[in-house]
């Protein structure tokens, strides 16, 4: 049988040598070069690692060409259709569906650890009132690490497993406190028989002094956004949080190197940022002008919520949350919000026009998830929050994966070095 190589002629010498090629389960083949530079002293260059694969990982499968997503193998739709965030969460970290016993198992391991350390509360108060919340909960989630650091051995499952559920359980309770500040409310305590999103909601809108009832609506909604953002195989936080964790940092500290990265315009923050794209646009009849400085190569402006560096195709994700954006809005907030008007007129004219369709700049999932935290009366400043409390769990099925790997090294990168040969020093008196 043949062996699945490719042969590289460097034209330079004359000189050829073959590259061992690897297979996953699904997608495209990939040339092994881990031993290129030590065997033939030669470096690969991909700036934005656009053909690179990272790691291996058994958790999430994108074909961007055909707008395909699948979690641990299932569908992203059936997930988003037939399931919950904490049952994904146990798929996506345990690579199974659970039995009910299992579910529940988990849940209630889920709920033991909702609480934040009272002393932790003081963190919050060491902000202004105006800091983006994001920047509260780079800081909070990363001084975790500062109360489960000599306790916590990574080499250890149990103590990997509890750390999970730590992460998993107390974001929504850094996040929602995150808000509380900025609004000089009162902490409000997680209360542990309501569901994961439900408790959230209520950390987040109730007051110590008024009964508050989740509404069944906004609940449901947050837990699908929450399953459509959980996973995303190597996107820029996800491949932070990897480098990060493989030099044996503590999970805790790669939560909120995670979070940094998410927080980016580019990523995460794209959620906020169409919202205040829609804002700054104004009226229908302003698209037109907005579309031009979209194309225009020399206006830095760009549509928020279209492009995506995988998907070249229809954003699976973006397919389902637009329908429920739709449910939302009608239930929530009525017919007729000129913001999604504006959203869905901008939607239509774009996916008509030659540049976007040459492109293939779809609609991406951050396009919808906004209009809806909005109509659930989430403020915008804490849309890329939201989006960080559902990544958590891929953050943490993604570092679990990768120390559990008995070949697990530090990641390490090289360049291609494009600076100043070797010279000498100058002294500052012939400068
Ligand atoms: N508006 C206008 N033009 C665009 C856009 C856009 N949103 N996105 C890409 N382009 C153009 C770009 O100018 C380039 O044109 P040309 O080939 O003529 O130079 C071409 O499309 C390819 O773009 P790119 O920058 O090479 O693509 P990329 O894969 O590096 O970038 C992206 C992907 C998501 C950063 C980019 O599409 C973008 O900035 N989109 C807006 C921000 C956004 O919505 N981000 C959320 C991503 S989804 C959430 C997540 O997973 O984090």
């Amino acid at each position: 049988m043949k062996k699945d190589t490719v042969t590289i002629t460097d034209n330079a010498t004359g000189k050829s040598f073959e590259l061992p090629v690897t297979r996953g389960t699904m997608g495209p083949r990939a040339i092994d070069i881990s031993r290129l530079y030590r065997d033939h002293d030669f470096l690969t260059f991909d700036s934005g690692f656009q053909s690179t694969a990272s790691c291996s990982s058994q958790i999430t499968y994108i074909d961007g060409e055909k707008g395909v997503l699948l979690y641990r193998g299932y569908p992203i739709d059936q997930l988003a259709g037939q399931s919950t965030f904490l049952e994904v969460a146990y798929l996506m970290i345990n690579g199974e569906l659970p039995t009910a016993a299992q579910l529940e198992d988990f849940q209630g391991n889920i709920r033991r650890h909702t609480m934040i350390k009272e002393s932790l509360k003081g963190f919050f108060k060491g902000f202004y009132h105006d800091a983006h919340p994001m920047a509260t909960m780079v800081a909070v989630a990363g001084s975790l690490s500062a109360f489960y650091h000599d306790t916590l051995d990574i080499h250890n499952p149990l103590h990997r497993e509890l750390a999970a559920y730590r992460m998993i359980a107390k974001m929504p309770t850094i996040a929602a406190a995150s808000f509380k500040h900025s609004i000089s409310e009162p902490l409000i305590y997680p209360k542990n028989n309501l569901s994961y999103c439900g408790n959230f909601l209520h950390m987040m809108f109730s007051l110590p002094s008024e009964d508050y009832q989740v509404d069944p609506i906004a609940e449901k909604a947050l837990d699908m956004i929450f399953i459509l953002h959980a996973d995303h195989e190597q996107n820029a936080s996800t491949a932070t949080v990897r480098l990060s964790g493989s030099s044996g940092a503590n999970p805790f500290a790669c939560l909120s190197s995670g979070i940094t990265a998410l927080w980016g315009p580019a990523h995460g923050g794209a959620n906020e940022a169409v919202l205040r794209m829609l804002s700054q646009i104004g009226s229908i009849d302003q698209i037109p002008k907005y579309i031009a400085k979209a194309k225009d190569k020399n206006d830095p402006f760009r549509l928020m919520g279209f492009g995506h560096r995988v998907y070249k195709n229809y954003d699976p994700r973006a397919k389902l949350i637009r329908q429920m954006c739709h449910e939302v809005l009608n239930k929530i907030s009525g017919t007729g919000d000129p913001m999604l008007e504006l959203a869905m007129r901008l939607e239509e004219i774009a996916l008509n026009d030659e540049y976007f369709i040459e492109r293939k700049l779809y609609p991406n999932v951050d396009f919808y998830s906004g209009l809806i935290y909005k109509a659930l009366g989430i403020p915008v400043n804490m849309f890329t929050v939201m989006f960080a409390i559902a990544r958590t769990v891929g953050w943490v099925a993604q570092w679990m994966e990768m120390i559990s790997d008995p070949d697990q090294r530090i990641g390490r990168p090289r360049q291609l070095y494009t600076g100043s040969q070797q010279r000498d020093y100058v002294p500052m008196k012939k400068r």
